[in-house]
């Protein structure tokens, strides 16, 4: 898990915190001068996160980054901590996800673009917490709190554990195959009304 130096408690009121471009929680409350040395936190944590998830999945540099997320307009990082755990308190994982205009190929091969199309950016659990079904919760808070269905979303190079996570607990397996690097299951094109 990742600790740090400072008191983490300031960003987590709650386990699961939403940061946006402005790089608070979405739970801050307070002035300027707090508001300065909770992003400087906050940046700290992204990063941090942003490198052990590139190092877990191979990349040669982060997908996340404090100041990648400061110069997004469509993205959205939650935060994971475990407080007063028996490790204390600890960072134990990011889920990057936005909206993206793309073009996608739909079941029959035709060319579609989707605006805003929903996307998993990038998806973290820290070593020692794996399997424990730690990801399925942070996953569920952000469906719950973005309204999306995971069907409906893309995935941004699902690894081998991704593609597992998203079979086992959503039954999501048919992939509808595309040009890029985004991966789509059948039924992402289907429509429904619980589309925005
Ligand atoms: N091998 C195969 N499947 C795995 C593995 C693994 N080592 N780890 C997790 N899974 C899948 C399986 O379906 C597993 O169920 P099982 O144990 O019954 O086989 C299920 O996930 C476990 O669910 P959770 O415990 O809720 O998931 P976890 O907390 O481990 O989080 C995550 C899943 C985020 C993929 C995590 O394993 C992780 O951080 N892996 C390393 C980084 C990574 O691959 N991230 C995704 C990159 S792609 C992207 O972000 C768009």
């Amino acid at each position: 898990m990742a600790k740090f130096k400072f008191d983490i408690k300031c960003i987590f009121s709650q386990p699961v915190v939403q940061i946006s471009s402005n790089l608070l929680p979405h739970t801050f409350i307070g002035d300027r001068r707090m508001a300065m040395d909770v992003t400087s936190k906050v940046s700290q944590i992204i990063d941090r996160l942003g490198e052990l998830s590139a190092v877990a999945q191979k990349l040669s540099k982060p997908i996340t980054s404090a100041q990648k997320l400061r110069m997004s307009e469509n993205q959205t990082v939650y935060l994971m901590a475990d407080i007063n755990g028996c490790d204390g308190d600890v960072v134990i994982g990011l889920l990057k996800i936005g909206t993206k205009n793309l073009y996608l190929f739909d079941s029959s091969g035709q060319t579609r673009k989707i605006d805003k199309a929903r996307c998993i950016l990038d998806f973290y659990i820290h070593e020692s917490r794996q399997r424990m079904g730690v990801g399925k919760i942070l996953f569920d808070i952000m469906l719950t709190e973005e309204h999306w269905t995971p069907v409906k979303c893309s995935v941004d190079r699902p690894s081998e554990k991704l593609i597992q996570f998203l079979k086992k607990y959503y039954g999501l397996e048919k992939i509808i195959p595309q040009a890029n690097k985004f991966v789509l299951y059948e039924g992402f094109f289907d429509e429904d009304e619980d589309d925005d």
